[in-house]
Protein backbone atom coordinates (compact mmCIF):
# COMPACT_ATOMS: atom_id res chain seq x y z
CA UNK A 1 0.00 0.00 0.00
CA UNK A 2 1.10 3.79 -0.64
CA UNK A 3 -0.11 5.18 2.32
CA UNK A 4 1.44 4.55 6.19
CA UNK A 5 0.02 2.41 8.24
CA UNK A 6 -0.21 4.31 12.17
CA UNK A 7 -1.89 3.79 15.21
CA UNK A 8 -4.90 5.22 16.15
CA UNK A 9 -2.63 6.92 19.09
CA UNK A 10 -0.56 7.84 16.57
CA UNK A 11 -2.83 9.42 14.53
CA UNK A 12 -4.73 11.59 17.71
CA UNK A 13 -1.21 12.64 18.74
CA UNK A 14 -1.34 14.96 14.99
CA UNK A 15 -4.44 16.81 15.93
CA UNK A 16 -3.66 19.70 18.18
CA UNK A 17 -5.71 22.04 20.27
CA UNK A 18 -8.27 24.05 18.43
CA UNK A 19 -7.96 22.15 14.98
CA UNK A 20 -11.08 21.52 13.36
CA UNK A 21 -12.00 17.96 12.20
CA UNK A 22 -14.81 16.63 9.66
CA UNK A 23 -15.82 12.80 10.09
CA UNK A 24 -17.67 10.42 7.63
CA UNK A 25 -20.33 8.86 7.79
CA UNK A 26 -24.18 9.49 9.03
CA UNK A 27 -25.71 8.63 12.20
CA UNK A 28 -23.15 5.53 14.15
CA UNK A 29 -23.22 4.09 10.40
CA UNK A 30 -19.94 4.87 8.50
CA UNK A 31 -18.01 7.01 11.55
CA UNK A 32 -14.79 6.42 12.44
CA UNK A 33 -14.18 4.74 15.95
CA UNK A 34 -10.72 4.64 16.92
CA UNK A 35 -8.68 7.79 16.43
CA UNK A 36 -11.07 9.65 18.53
CA UNK A 37 -11.28 7.76 21.46
CA UNK A 38 -7.26 7.93 21.67
CA UNK A 39 -7.64 12.11 21.17
CA UNK A 40 -10.26 11.97 23.66
CA UNK A 41 -7.97 9.40 26.27
CA UNK A 42 -5.19 12.20 24.77
CA UNK A 43 -7.30 15.66 25.51
CA UNK A 44 -8.04 14.35 29.27
CA UNK A 45 -3.73 13.58 29.94
CA UNK A 46 -3.37 17.18 28.45
CA UNK A 47 -6.41 18.54 31.16
CA UNK A 48 -4.64 17.02 34.13
CA UNK A 49 -1.39 18.84 32.87
CA UNK A 50 -3.58 21.72 32.63
CA UNK A 51 -3.20 22.30 28.85
CA UNK A 52 -6.10 22.77 26.93
CA UNK A 53 -7.33 20.58 24.06
CA UNK A 54 -10.55 20.90 22.38
CA UNK A 55 -11.30 20.87 18.95
CA UNK A 56 -14.14 22.04 16.58
CA UNK A 57 -15.79 18.89 15.00
CA UNK A 58 -18.37 18.23 11.77
CA UNK A 59 -20.14 14.99 11.19
CA UNK A 60 -22.92 13.85 8.55
CA UNK A 61 -25.49 13.72 11.40
CA UNK A 62 -25.29 11.87 15.06
CA UNK A 63 -22.44 9.63 15.73
CA UNK A 64 -21.61 6.35 17.05
CA UNK A 65 -20.28 6.73 20.81
CA UNK A 66 -16.60 6.59 19.90
CA UNK A 67 -17.18 10.26 18.59
CA UNK A 68 -19.56 12.23 20.51
CA UNK A 69 -19.86 10.22 23.81
CA UNK A 70 -15.95 9.90 23.71
CA UNK A 71 -15.10 13.21 22.90
CA UNK A 72 -17.90 14.95 24.86
CA UNK A 73 -16.62 12.77 28.31
CA UNK A 74 -13.52 14.42 28.01
CA UNK A 75 -14.62 17.60 27.68
CA UNK A 76 -12.53 17.38 23.95
CA UNK A 77 -15.24 19.90 22.07
CA UNK A 78 -15.29 23.59 21.51
CA UNK A 79 -18.00 23.64 18.86
CA UNK A 80 -20.13 21.26 16.95
CA UNK A 81 -22.25 20.90 14.23
CA UNK A 82 -24.88 19.10 12.69
CA UNK A 83 -27.63 16.99 14.80
CA UNK A 84 -26.26 15.17 17.52
CA UNK A 85 -27.83 12.17 20.05
CA UNK A 86 -25.79 11.43 22.69
CA UNK A 87 -26.29 12.20 26.09
CA UNK A 88 -23.11 13.26 27.13
CA UNK A 89 -23.14 15.71 24.22
CA UNK A 90 -26.46 16.75 24.96
CA UNK A 91 -24.91 17.59 28.64
CA UNK A 92 -21.89 19.31 26.80
CA UNK A 93 -24.60 21.42 24.76
CA UNK A 94 -26.88 22.50 27.18
CA UNK A 95 -24.31 23.53 29.92
CA UNK A 96 -22.77 25.93 27.29
CA UNK A 97 -19.38 23.33 27.42
CA UNK A 98 -19.44 23.07 23.68
CA UNK A 99 -21.16 25.51 21.28
CA UNK A 100 -23.79 23.87 19.15
CA UNK A 101 -24.96 24.89 15.65
CA UNK A 102 -27.37 23.45 14.89
CA UNK A 103 -28.80 23.92 10.99
CA UNK A 104 -30.41 21.46 8.09
CA UNK A 105 -28.48 18.69 6.91
CA UNK A 106 -28.62 19.16 3.23
CA UNK A 107 -26.90 22.62 4.01
CA UNK A 108 -23.54 21.57 5.92
CA UNK A 109 -21.88 20.46 3.42
CA UNK A 110 -22.62 23.91 0.80
CA UNK A 111 -21.88 25.88 4.50
CA UNK A 112 -18.65 24.72 4.38
CA UNK A 113 -17.53 25.42 1.00
CA UNK A 114 -18.99 28.85 0.94
CA UNK A 115 -16.81 29.87 4.09
CA UNK A 116 -19.33 30.36 6.44
CA UNK A 117 -17.81 27.97 9.06
CA UNK A 118 -14.42 27.26 9.81
CA UNK A 119 -12.88 25.35 7.02
CA UNK A 120 -11.67 21.59 8.46
CA UNK A 121 -8.03 20.68 9.35
CA UNK A 122 -8.94 17.25 9.53
CA UNK A 123 -11.07 14.59 7.84
CA UNK A 124 -10.68 11.44 9.88
CA UNK A 125 -12.77 8.97 7.20
CA UNK A 126 -13.38 5.22 7.89
CA UNK A 127 -13.25 3.10 4.64
CA UNK A 128 -14.08 -0.38 3.17
CA UNK A 129 -11.17 0.06 1.06
CA UNK A 130 -8.73 2.71 -0.49
CA UNK A 131 -6.49 2.49 -3.90
CA UNK A 132 -3.17 3.56 -3.68
CA UNK A 133 -4.16 6.49 -6.31
CA UNK A 134 -6.62 7.79 -3.18
CA UNK A 135 -10.05 6.05 -4.58
CA UNK A 136 -11.85 5.24 -1.54
CA UNK A 137 -15.16 2.95 -1.27
CA UNK A 138 -17.13 4.03 2.22
CA UNK A 139 -18.96 1.84 4.36
CA UNK A 140 -22.12 2.31 5.51
CA UNK A 141 -22.66 6.06 5.61
CA UNK A 142 -21.78 9.15 3.62
CA UNK A 143 -22.58 12.23 4.92
CA UNK A 144 -20.30 15.29 4.25
CA UNK A 145 -17.67 12.76 3.35
CA UNK A 146 -17.14 14.16 -0.18
CA UNK A 147 -16.77 17.89 1.29
CA UNK A 148 -14.72 17.21 4.09
CA UNK A 149 -12.22 15.48 2.23
CA UNK A 150 -11.46 17.92 -0.15
CA UNK A 151 -11.68 20.89 1.94
CA UNK A 152 -9.40 19.25 5.06
CA UNK A 153 -5.77 20.29 4.91
CA UNK A 154 -5.04 16.43 5.88
CA UNK A 155 -6.95 13.16 5.87
CA UNK A 156 -6.52 10.07 8.50
CA UNK A 157 -8.06 7.21 7.42
CA UNK A 158 -9.72 4.37 9.42
CA UNK A 159 -9.32 0.94 7.24
CA UNK A 160 -12.50 -1.09 8.46
CA UNK A 161 -12.23 -4.21 7.80
CA UNK A 162 -15.43 -5.09 9.25
CA UNK A 163 -17.18 -4.01 5.98
CA UNK A 164 -16.20 -5.61 2.94
CA UNK A 165 -14.77 -4.22 -0.06
CA UNK A 166 -17.30 -5.71 -1.98
CA UNK A 167 -20.02 -2.94 -1.09
CA UNK A 168 -18.50 -1.29 -3.60
CA UNK A 169 -21.33 0.21 -6.03
CA UNK A 170 -23.77 1.25 -3.47
CA UNK A 171 -22.06 4.63 -2.93
CA UNK A 172 -22.76 7.82 -5.63
CA UNK A 173 -20.25 10.61 -4.30
CA UNK A 174 -21.15 14.07 -6.20
CA UNK A 175 -20.81 17.23 -5.22
CA UNK A 176 -22.95 19.60 -7.11
CA UNK A 177 -21.01 23.07 -8.14
CA UNK A 178 -21.28 26.20 -5.78
CA UNK A 179 -23.69 29.14 -7.14
CA UNK A 180 -23.40 30.77 -9.91
CA UNK A 181 -22.26 27.59 -11.95
CA UNK A 182 -24.81 25.41 -9.70
CA UNK A 183 -26.79 22.80 -12.53
CA UNK A 184 -29.58 20.63 -11.57
CA UNK A 185 -28.99 17.53 -9.62
CA UNK A 186 -29.84 15.16 -12.15
CA UNK A 187 -31.83 12.66 -9.93
CA UNK A 188 -35.13 11.96 -11.90
CA UNK A 189 -36.09 9.01 -9.94
CA UNK A 190 -35.21 7.74 -6.68
CA UNK A 191 -32.54 4.72 -8.04
CA UNK A 192 -31.01 7.59 -10.70
CA UNK A 193 -26.86 7.52 -10.01
CA UNK A 194 -25.27 10.88 -10.78
CA UNK A 195 -21.54 10.45 -9.61
CA UNK A 196 -18.80 7.48 -8.58
CA UNK A 197 -18.92 4.79 -6.46
CA UNK A 198 -15.85 6.21 -4.94
CA UNK A 199 -14.59 8.63 -3.35
CA UNK A 200 -11.56 10.56 -5.10
CA UNK A 201 -9.19 11.95 -2.15
CA UNK A 202 -5.80 13.85 -3.04
CA UNK A 203 -3.79 10.81 -2.19
CA UNK A 204 -0.96 13.39 -1.19
CA UNK A 205 -2.95 14.67 1.75
CA UNK A 206 -3.38 11.34 3.70
CA UNK A 207 -1.12 10.92 6.50
CA UNK A 208 -1.62 7.05 7.27
CA UNK A 209 -4.27 4.62 7.78
CA UNK A 210 -5.31 3.10 11.15
CA UNK A 211 -6.14 -0.56 10.23
CA UNK A 212 -9.19 -1.48 12.48
CA UNK A 213 -12.62 -4.54 12.40
CA UNK A 214 -15.17 -3.35 14.44
CA UNK A 215 -19.40 -3.07 13.60
CA UNK A 216 -21.12 0.14 13.90
CA UNK A 217 -22.10 1.28 17.50
CA UNK A 218 -25.78 1.33 16.59
CA UNK A 219 -28.31 0.15 19.00
CA UNK A 220 -31.48 -2.16 18.73
CA UNK A 221 -34.72 -0.39 18.65
CA UNK A 222 -37.04 -0.90 21.30
CA UNK A 223 -39.74 -2.64 20.21
CA UNK A 224 -43.08 -1.32 18.81
CA UNK A 225 -45.74 -0.83 21.38
CA UNK A 226 -49.75 0.06 21.31
CA UNK A 227 -49.00 3.62 20.81
CA UNK A 228 -46.27 3.90 18.03
CA UNK A 229 -48.27 1.11 16.03
CA UNK A 230 -51.27 2.88 15.99
CA UNK A 231 -49.83 5.80 15.07
CA UNK A 232 -48.41 3.39 12.12
CA UNK A 233 -51.54 1.78 11.29
CA UNK A 234 -52.91 5.82 11.68
CA UNK A 235 -50.26 7.27 8.90
CA UNK A 236 -51.13 3.97 6.59
CA UNK A 237 -54.53 4.34 6.69
CA UNK A 238 -54.51 7.91 5.69
CA UNK A 239 -52.27 7.44 2.96
CA UNK A 240 -54.05 4.31 1.60
CA UNK A 241 -57.49 6.95 1.76
CA UNK A 242 -55.59 9.34 -0.11
CA UNK A 243 -54.86 7.03 -2.59
CA UNK A 244 -58.52 6.32 -3.05
CA UNK A 245 -59.20 10.04 -2.63
CA UNK A 246 -56.76 10.20 -6.29
CA UNK A 247 -54.80 12.33 -4.54
CA UNK A 248 -51.81 10.29 -4.48
CA UNK A 249 -50.74 8.68 -7.45
CA UNK A 250 -52.52 5.00 -7.31
CA UNK A 251 -48.62 4.31 -8.37
CA UNK A 252 -47.64 5.92 -5.10
CA UNK A 253 -44.59 8.11 -4.75
CA UNK A 254 -41.10 8.03 -2.70
CA UNK A 255 -41.36 8.19 0.92
CA UNK A 256 -39.01 9.78 3.47
CA UNK A 257 -39.27 8.50 7.02
CA UNK A 258 -37.89 9.72 9.96
CA UNK A 259 -35.63 8.23 12.85
CA UNK A 260 -36.70 6.50 15.34
CA UNK A 261 -39.16 4.38 16.97
CA UNK A 262 -42.01 5.84 15.45
CA UNK A 263 -40.68 6.18 12.35
CA UNK A 264 -39.60 2.30 12.34
CA UNK A 265 -43.66 1.48 13.43
CA UNK A 266 -45.17 3.58 11.00
CA UNK A 267 -42.69 1.73 7.95
CA UNK A 268 -43.93 -1.76 9.35
CA UNK A 269 -47.28 -0.43 9.43
CA UNK A 270 -47.10 0.98 5.46
CA UNK A 271 -45.57 -2.60 4.57
CA UNK A 272 -48.71 -4.10 6.36
CA UNK A 273 -51.72 -1.81 4.17
CA UNK A 274 -53.02 -3.76 1.41
CA UNK A 275 -53.85 -0.08 0.41
CA UNK A 276 -50.46 0.75 -0.34
CA UNK A 277 -48.83 -0.58 -3.40
CA UNK A 278 -44.74 -1.69 -3.43
CA UNK A 279 -43.15 1.73 -3.04
CA UNK A 280 -39.80 3.56 -3.06
CA UNK A 281 -37.96 4.90 -0.55
CA UNK A 282 -35.82 8.45 -0.82
CA UNK A 283 -34.65 9.48 2.35
CA UNK A 284 -31.53 10.24 4.64
CA UNK A 285 -31.48 6.77 7.18
CA UNK A 286 -32.12 3.73 6.11
CA UNK A 287 -33.76 1.80 9.19
CA UNK A 288 -33.99 -1.82 9.88
CA UNK A 289 -37.75 -2.00 8.45
CA UNK A 290 -36.63 -0.81 5.41
CA UNK A 291 -34.35 -3.75 4.73
CA UNK A 292 -37.47 -5.86 5.82
CA UNK A 293 -40.20 -4.62 3.86
CA UNK A 294 -37.52 -4.65 1.02
CA UNK A 295 -37.12 -8.86 1.73
CA UNK A 296 -41.28 -8.77 1.81
CA UNK A 297 -41.56 -7.21 -1.66
CA UNK A 298 -43.10 -3.71 -0.26
CA UNK A 299 -40.13 -1.47 -0.30
CA UNK A 300 -38.64 -1.80 -4.31
CA UNK A 301 -36.00 0.70 -4.20
CA UNK A 302 -34.52 2.51 -1.35
CA UNK A 303 -31.99 5.68 -1.52
CA UNK A 304 -30.34 7.29 1.41
CA UNK A 305 -27.44 8.48 3.19
CA UNK A 306 -26.53 5.55 5.72
CA UNK A 307 -27.92 2.30 6.58
CA UNK A 308 -28.04 2.62 10.00
CA UNK A 309 -28.74 -0.56 10.63
CA UNK A 310 -28.71 -3.04 13.47
CA UNK A 311 -25.63 -5.31 13.58
CA UNK A 312 -27.24 -9.00 12.57
CA UNK A 313 -29.37 -6.62 9.80
CA UNK A 314 -26.32 -4.89 8.48
CA UNK A 315 -24.99 -8.59 8.96
CA UNK A 316 -27.57 -10.41 6.82
CA UNK A 317 -27.20 -6.90 4.22
CA UNK A 318 -23.96 -7.57 3.57
CA UNK A 319 -24.53 -12.15 3.47
CA UNK A 320 -27.02 -11.06 0.74
CA UNK A 321 -25.35 -8.06 -1.21
CA UNK A 322 -26.03 -9.89 -4.51
CA UNK A 323 -29.80 -9.60 -3.82
CA UNK A 324 -29.69 -6.33 -2.41
CA UNK A 325 -27.20 -4.49 -3.78
CA UNK A 326 -28.94 -3.42 -6.83
CA UNK A 327 -31.98 -2.19 -4.75
CA UNK A 328 -29.46 0.25 -2.12
CA UNK A 329 -27.88 3.33 -3.04
CA UNK A 330 -25.99 5.68 -0.56
CA UNK A 331 -25.35 9.43 -1.53
CA UNK A 332 -23.99 12.56 0.36
CA UNK A 333 -26.73 14.36 2.58
CA UNK A 334 -26.73 17.16 0.33
CA UNK A 335 -28.26 15.34 -2.34
CA UNK A 336 -30.07 12.63 -0.17
CA UNK A 337 -32.08 15.61 1.44
CA UNK A 338 -31.93 18.15 -1.58
CA UNK A 339 -35.01 19.93 -1.47
CA UNK A 340 -34.93 20.22 -4.82
CA UNK A 341 -34.61 16.99 -5.37
CA UNK A 342 -37.04 16.48 -2.39
CA UNK A 343 -39.65 18.93 -4.55
CA UNK A 344 -39.23 17.37 -7.97
CA UNK A 345 -39.65 13.51 -7.14
CA UNK A 346 -43.16 14.45 -4.70
CA UNK A 347 -41.82 12.64 -1.42
CA UNK A 348 -44.20 12.26 1.37
CA UNK A 349 -42.36 12.79 3.97
CA UNK A 350 -43.28 11.74 7.60
CA UNK A 351 -41.22 12.81 10.66
CA UNK A 352 -41.64 12.71 14.42
CA UNK A 353 -42.27 16.11 16.69
CA UNK A 354 -41.35 16.70 20.20
CA UNK A 355 -44.44 18.67 20.56
CA UNK A 356 -47.01 20.80 18.21
CA UNK A 357 -49.29 23.10 18.82
CA UNK A 358 -53.04 23.45 18.12
CA UNK A 359 -52.40 25.92 15.18
CA UNK A 360 -50.06 22.97 13.28
CA UNK A 361 -46.53 24.14 14.39
CA UNK A 362 -44.26 21.69 15.35
CA UNK A 363 -40.83 21.85 17.57
CA UNK A 364 -39.09 18.84 16.74
CA UNK A 365 -35.87 20.03 19.24
CA UNK A 366 -36.05 21.90 22.18
CA UNK A 367 -37.16 20.16 25.58
CA UNK A 368 -39.85 23.14 27.37
CA UNK A 369 -38.30 25.24 24.97
CA UNK A 370 -34.79 25.70 26.64
CA UNK A 371 -33.31 22.23 26.22
CA UNK A 372 -31.40 20.60 23.09
CA UNK A 373 -32.74 17.30 22.45
CA UNK A 374 -31.14 16.22 19.40
CA UNK A 375 -31.31 18.76 17.08
CA UNK A 376 -33.58 19.39 13.31
CA UNK A 377 -31.72 17.10 11.17
CA UNK A 378 -33.02 15.96 7.87
CA UNK A 379 -37.00 17.43 8.80
CA UNK A 380 -36.46 20.38 7.53
CA UNK A 381 -35.35 19.64 4.38
CA UNK A 382 -37.64 17.47 3.44
CA UNK A 383 -40.73 18.85 5.29
CA UNK A 384 -40.62 22.10 3.44
CA UNK A 385 -40.19 20.56 -0.07
CA UNK A 386 -42.64 17.43 0.18
CA UNK A 387 -45.10 16.65 -1.93
CA UNK A 388 -47.31 15.94 1.30
CA UNK A 389 -45.53 16.47 5.07
CA UNK A 390 -47.01 14.46 7.76
CA UNK A 391 -45.65 15.17 11.38
CA UNK A 392 -46.71 12.20 13.51
CA UNK A 393 -46.19 12.19 17.65
CA UNK A 394 -47.49 10.11 20.39
CA UNK A 395 -50.08 12.61 22.32
CA UNK A 396 -48.33 12.58 25.24
CA UNK A 397 -45.09 12.09 27.21
CA UNK A 398 -43.67 11.43 30.49
CA UNK A 399 -46.55 9.20 31.75
CA UNK A 400 -49.16 11.89 30.46
CA UNK A 401 -47.58 14.67 32.42
CA UNK A 402 -46.75 16.44 29.17
CA UNK A 403 -49.26 16.81 26.22
CA UNK A 404 -47.27 16.78 23.06
CA UNK A 405 -50.20 19.42 21.86
CA UNK A 406 -49.78 22.56 23.45
CA UNK A 407 -51.23 25.69 22.88
CA UNK A 408 -48.08 27.26 21.43
CA UNK A 409 -44.93 25.30 20.67
CA UNK A 410 -42.27 26.45 23.03
CA UNK A 411 -39.47 26.18 20.38
CA UNK A 412 -40.72 26.52 16.55
CA UNK A 413 -38.75 24.31 13.98
CA UNK A 414 -41.26 24.15 11.22
CA UNK A 415 -44.23 26.75 10.69
CA UNK A 416 -47.81 25.81 10.18
CA UNK A 417 -46.73 26.53 6.35
CA UNK A 418 -44.61 23.32 5.98
CA UNK A 419 -47.22 21.05 8.08
CA UNK A 420 -49.86 19.52 6.22
CA UNK A 421 -50.90 16.42 8.17
CA UNK A 422 -50.96 15.63 12.32
CA UNK A 423 -51.35 12.12 13.30
CA UNK A 424 -50.77 10.70 16.94
CA UNK A 425 -52.04 7.31 18.15
CA UNK A 426 -55.62 9.53 18.77
CA UNK A 427 -56.02 10.41 15.32
CA UNK A 428 -55.61 12.15 12.32
CA UNK A 429 -56.17 16.08 11.93
CA UNK A 430 -55.66 17.14 7.57
CA UNK A 431 -54.64 20.76 8.36
CA UNK A 432 -55.18 21.53 4.49
CA UNK A 433 -56.72 24.23 3.37
CA UNK A 434 -57.90 25.31 7.06
CA UNK A 435 -57.60 28.24 8.54
CA UNK A 436 -55.92 28.83 12.26
CA UNK A 437 -58.83 28.57 14.09
CA UNK A 438 -60.53 25.62 12.08
CA UNK A 439 -56.77 23.94 12.31
CA UNK A 440 -57.06 24.26 16.30
CA UNK A 441 -60.61 22.94 16.07
CA UNK A 442 -59.28 19.85 14.14
CA UNK A 443 -55.99 18.94 16.16
CA UNK A 444 -58.28 19.02 19.40
CA UNK A 445 -60.86 16.49 17.98
CA UNK A 446 -58.81 14.37 16.24
CA UNK A 447 -54.73 14.30 17.97
CA UNK A 448 -55.09 15.41 21.88
CA UNK A 449 -55.28 12.76 24.65
CA UNK A 450 -58.79 13.02 26.27
CA UNK A 451 -57.38 14.72 29.76
CA UNK A 452 -55.75 17.46 27.48
CA UNK A 453 -58.60 17.94 25.33
CA UNK A 454 -61.32 20.39 27.48
CA UNK A 455 -58.29 22.30 28.76
CA UNK A 456 -57.30 23.05 25.54
CA UNK A 457 -60.89 23.90 24.06
CA UNK A 458 -61.21 26.16 27.40
CA UNK A 459 -57.72 28.03 26.46
CA UNK A 460 -59.13 28.93 22.76
CA UNK A 461 -62.25 30.36 24.90
CA UNK A 462 -60.00 33.21 26.12
CA UNK A 463 -58.90 33.03 23.18
CA UNK A 464 -57.69 36.77 21.40
CA UNK A 465 -60.17 37.73 18.26
CA UNK A 466 -57.31 37.79 15.55
CA UNK A 467 -56.85 35.41 12.82
CA UNK A 468 -54.49 33.16 15.04
CA UNK A 469 -56.54 33.31 18.29
CA UNK A 470 -53.53 33.20 20.88
CA UNK A 471 -54.18 34.05 24.37
CA UNK A 472 -50.24 35.45 24.20
CA UNK A 473 -50.47 35.28 28.60
CA UNK A 474 -51.43 32.01 28.39
CA UNK A 475 -49.77 30.85 25.29
CA UNK A 476 -46.87 29.17 27.09
CA UNK A 477 -49.20 28.35 30.31
CA UNK A 478 -48.99 23.99 30.00
CA UNK A 479 -45.30 24.81 29.98
CA UNK A 480 -45.12 27.10 32.85
CA UNK A 481 -47.11 24.60 34.78
CA UNK A 482 -44.92 21.75 34.30
CA UNK A 483 -41.65 23.79 35.41
CA UNK A 484 -43.77 25.00 38.42
CA UNK A 485 -45.67 21.13 39.46
CA UNK A 486 -44.56 18.84 37.30
CA UNK A 487 -47.67 18.09 35.10
CA UNK A 488 -49.15 19.85 32.49
CA UNK A 489 -52.79 18.95 33.62
CA UNK A 490 -52.55 20.85 36.58
CA UNK A 491 -52.70 23.84 34.04
CA UNK A 492 -55.24 26.24 35.12
CA UNK A 493 -56.14 29.53 32.43
CA UNK A 494 -57.42 31.51 35.60
CA UNK A 495 -54.13 32.19 36.75
CA UNK A 496 -52.87 33.42 33.24
N1 LIG B 1 -41.65 17.36 26.04
C1 LIG B 1 -40.65 16.83 26.76
N2 LIG B 1 -40.12 15.61 26.48
C2 LIG B 1 -40.66 14.92 25.46
C3 LIG B 1 -41.72 15.41 24.69
C4 LIG B 1 -42.22 16.70 25.02
N3 LIG B 1 -43.20 17.23 24.32
N4 LIG B 1 -42.03 14.50 23.76
C5 LIG B 1 -41.19 13.46 23.92
N5 LIG B 1 -40.38 13.72 24.95
C6 LIG B 1 -39.31 12.85 25.44
C7 LIG B 1 -39.74 11.42 25.60
O1 LIG B 1 -40.35 11.21 26.86
C8 LIG B 1 -38.43 10.68 25.49
O2 LIG B 1 -37.72 10.87 26.69
P1 LIG B 1 -36.71 9.74 27.26
O3 LIG B 1 -35.60 9.67 26.24
O4 LIG B 1 -36.28 10.28 28.58
O5 LIG B 1 -37.54 8.49 27.33
C9 LIG B 1 -37.68 11.50 24.42
O6 LIG B 1 -38.31 12.80 24.42
C10 LIG B 1 -37.77 10.90 23.02
O7 LIG B 1 -39.10 10.65 22.73
P2 LIG B 1 -39.57 9.40 21.86
O8 LIG B 1 -41.07 9.37 21.89
O9 LIG B 1 -38.82 8.16 22.27
O10 LIG B 1 -39.19 9.90 20.44
P3 LIG B 1 -38.32 9.42 19.21
O11 LIG B 1 -37.22 8.49 19.52
O12 LIG B 1 -39.30 9.01 18.18
O13 LIG B 1 -37.67 10.86 18.82
C11 LIG B 1 -37.55 13.17 18.27
C12 LIG B 1 -38.44 11.98 18.66
C13 LIG B 1 -38.44 14.36 17.94
C14 LIG B 1 -36.63 13.53 19.44
C15 LIG B 1 -36.69 12.72 17.04
O14 LIG B 1 -37.52 12.27 16.02
C16 LIG B 1 -35.85 13.88 16.50
O15 LIG B 1 -34.77 14.15 16.99
N6 LIG B 1 -36.37 14.58 15.45
C17 LIG B 1 -35.73 15.73 14.87
C18 LIG B 1 -34.92 15.37 13.67
C19 LIG B 1 -35.68 14.65 12.61
O16 LIG B 1 -36.89 14.78 12.49
N7 LIG B 1 -34.98 13.87 11.82
C20 LIG B 1 -35.55 13.08 10.78
C21 LIG B 1 -35.40 13.71 9.47
S1 LIG B 1 -35.17 12.50 8.25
Amino acid sequence: MAFKTITAEEAAKLIKNDDVIGFSGFTAAGCPKVVTRALAARAEEEHAKGNPLKVGIYTGASTGDSIDGALARAHAVKFRSPYQSSKDMRTELNNHDAHYFDLHLSELAQYLRYGFLPRPNWAIIEAADITDDGKIILTSGVGITPTIARLADHIIIELNRYHPKETAGMHDIYEPADPPYRKEIPVYSPSDRTGKPYLQAEPSKIVGIVETNLPNEIGAFTPTDEVTETIGSNVADFLSSEIRAGRIPASFLPVQSGVGNVANAVLGAMGANPGIPPFDIYTEVIQDSVIKLMLEGNVKFASGCSLTLSTPVLESVYASLAELKPRLLLRPQEISNSPEVARRLGLISINTALEADIFGNINSTHVMGTKMMNGIGGSGDFCRNAFLSIFTTPSTAKEGKISAIVPMVSHLDHSEHSVKILITEQGIADLRGKAPAQRAKAIITNCVAPEYRTLLEDYLKLGQKGHTPQQISAALGFHDTFNKTGDMRNTNWSKY
